[in-house]
């Protein structure tokens, strides 16, 4: 007998079929499931980070090949794995999602292929990746070949580094091996209670070490995000995180070639009664703290400004702002915490950072308050020196526009380290109340006067201490040495910092510095 045709109808009706099964059957598994353990989708996650219709969706149809384990009989489409491309806020991004309720998100062959595919789009089209996880990591079933695309995905994460921004959204387990390409990506949020990231999970520890821990307690979001500094950011829900990774996009270009976006600019070109708060923003006395975060309100445009790792090292902060409409990148002391100290984590969070804008052309805003390196053996055994250097390592490579402003304390390797003149910054301000010396007054003193004060009668020693800690901060506590020199170019009233440090990045715009060539550098890891 004759086989028949199947019509052009019956095509259409099949597509329709498998589509139903693929997207709105999986999907009502996956809400039952999902939401049961307080988390959203796969394809939830994408429809609110992305604009309303924009999703295309790639490779719908995928399914694995494995025949190992009963699995033959169990081929979803997708093969748990959500992968494609749309816009968030009109700007092109490539996103994957992996879905926990087919074979708990687990990567495969298939779903492998799916993220390198997605990926490899992103470079060639030069747009962010955004990873959303939620997996149980390598799928076991499928053996070497899982490890093999983890691999891949690394070499990709790699690659793509510094070409385009990529983001990694952790909204269920991340364990493994499986950690290491989220933690290649450039930022990382985590959701509260519902995520958690380790190497080696409760059960394993507890084989290895006796150690009873819980999940969060060994990564979960606060851990990661205060302590490990893995996390840049702990989200209270799934929906906050998506919306730090919307805002954070609005700051960074889409690749290493493109400018970053460019907003309305309705500052003042004037000085503001708010710009005149900043006159009395430096307390009077040094061993009186405020607040950093105040001034980096003052300097940006609308007062907006996004923190990244806001929650580890808070004596540096680290935060994307605009001025005059365009992106910034501001590394600045907070001498609320630990007095704005330099530690092992501040180091290398803002080393991190500086790179990160140094790789997207993104101009640095270098805002100084610190009292130098953290002394200590804790510090010293933990490889202060190493991991320090990343700092000065960082400040030194990146060719970007580089502004600094010294609102008070830059002492030692602290002055050096922070954006100075001798790192290769562009425009180096500071204000009458900065302290640029080799360190504090007091101890200071204390090393240039040892002799003398040993030799006076005890009952005068606090009096000359007094006068000698005078004497030295009226000669070197000041800007003037610094400017004397040309290490500062300008003392200015702090009131007129916004327009002065606008001024600067404006003239910087056609900034153009070349390192000399080499394949890369060695930076200290
Ligand atoms: C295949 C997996 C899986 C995996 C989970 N599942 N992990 N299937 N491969 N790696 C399946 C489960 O069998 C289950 O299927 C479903 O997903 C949900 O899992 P549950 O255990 O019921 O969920 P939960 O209680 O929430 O626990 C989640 C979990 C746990 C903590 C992630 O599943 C787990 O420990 N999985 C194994 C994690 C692991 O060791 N992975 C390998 C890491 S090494 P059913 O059919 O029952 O619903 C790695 C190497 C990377 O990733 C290499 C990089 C270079």
């Amino acid at each position: 007998m004759e086989e028949l045709t199947p019509t052009t109808a019956f095509r259409i009706a099949d597509l329709a079929a498998r589509q139903d099964e693929a997207v709105r059957i999986a999907e009502k598994r996956a809400i039952d499931r999902q939401h049961a353990k307080g988390k959203l989708t796969a394809r939830e996650r994408i429809g609110l980070l992305l604009d309303p219709g924009s999703f295309v969706e790639l490779d719908q149809f995928a399914r694995h090949r494995c025949t190992e384990f009963g699995m033959a009989d169990n081929r979803p489409w997708g093969d748990g794995i959500v992968t494609g491309h749309g816009t968030v806020d009109g700007r092109q991004v490539c996103v994957f999602s992996q879905d926990f309720s087919v074979f708990g998100g687990s990567m495969g062959e298939v779903s492998g292929e799916k993220v390198l595919k997605v990926m490899d789009l992103a470079l060639s089209l030069g747009c962010p990746v955004v990873g959303i996880n939620d997996s149980g990591g390598a799928r076991i079933q499928e053996g070497v070949v899982s490890l093999a695309y983890y691999a891949e995905l690394g070499r990709r994460t790699a690659h793509a580094s510094g070409v385009v921004p990529q983001i990694s959204m952790i909204m269920g387990p991340c364990a493994g091996g499986a950690v290491y390409a989220p933690a290649m990506t450039d930022f990382t949020v985590m959701v509260e209670d519902t995520a958690h990231m380790f190497v080696t999970g409760p059960d394993v520890v507890h084989a290895v070490t006796g150690e009873r821990v819980t999940a969060q307690e060994l990564g979960g979001a606060a851990v990661q995000s205060e302590i490990a500094g893995n996390a840049h950011h702990r989200a209270a829900s799934e929906e906050d995180a998506i919306g730090w990774v919307q805002t954070l996009l609005a700051y960074l270009p889409s690749n290493n070639l493109d400018p970053a976006p460019e907003y309305a600019d309705d500052t003042s070109p004037a000085v503001t009664p708010a710009d005149l708060e900043l006159d009395r923003l430096v307390p009077d006395s040094p061993h009186q703290t405020y607040d950093m975060a105040v001034l980096i309100a003052r300097l940006v445009d609308d007062g907006e400004f996004t923190e990244v790792h806001d929650a580890f090292a808070p004596n540096i902060i680290c935060a994307f702002g605009r001025i005059e409409g365009r992106s910034v990148g501001i590394v600045a002391n907070q001498p609320r915490h630990q007095a704005g100290v330099l530690d092992i984590d501040a180091s290398e969070k803002a080393a991190r950072f500086v790179r990160f804008c140094d790789a997207f052309s993104i101009p640095l805003l270098t805002l100084a308050d610190v009292p130098g390196y953290l002394p200590g053996t804790g510090q010293e055994r933990g490889g202060i020196i190493r991991r320090g250097a990343k700092l000065i390592y960082a400040y030194s490579e990146a060719t970007v526009p580089k502004v600094t402003v010294v609102v008070r304390k830059a002492y030692g390797g602290g002055y050096a380290v922070m954006g100075s003149k001798h790192l290769g910054a562009d425009a180096n301000l500071a204000w009458p109340t900065a302290e640029i010396a080799v360190m504090g007054a007091e101890g200071a003193v204390e090393v240039l006067y040892r002799r003398e004060l040993a030799a006076l009668p005890p009952e005068q020693r606090a009096a000359a201490r007094r006068r000698f800690t005078d004497e030295y901060r009226k000669r070197h506590g000041g800007p003037y040495l610094a400017a004397e020199r040309g290490y500062v170019d300008q003392v200015v009233t702090p009131s007129q910092t916004r327009l002065h440090v606008a001024r600067a990045l404006r003239a910087l715009r056609t900034k153009r510095q070349s390192l000399p060539a080499k394949k890369h550098g060695n930076i200290p890891l």
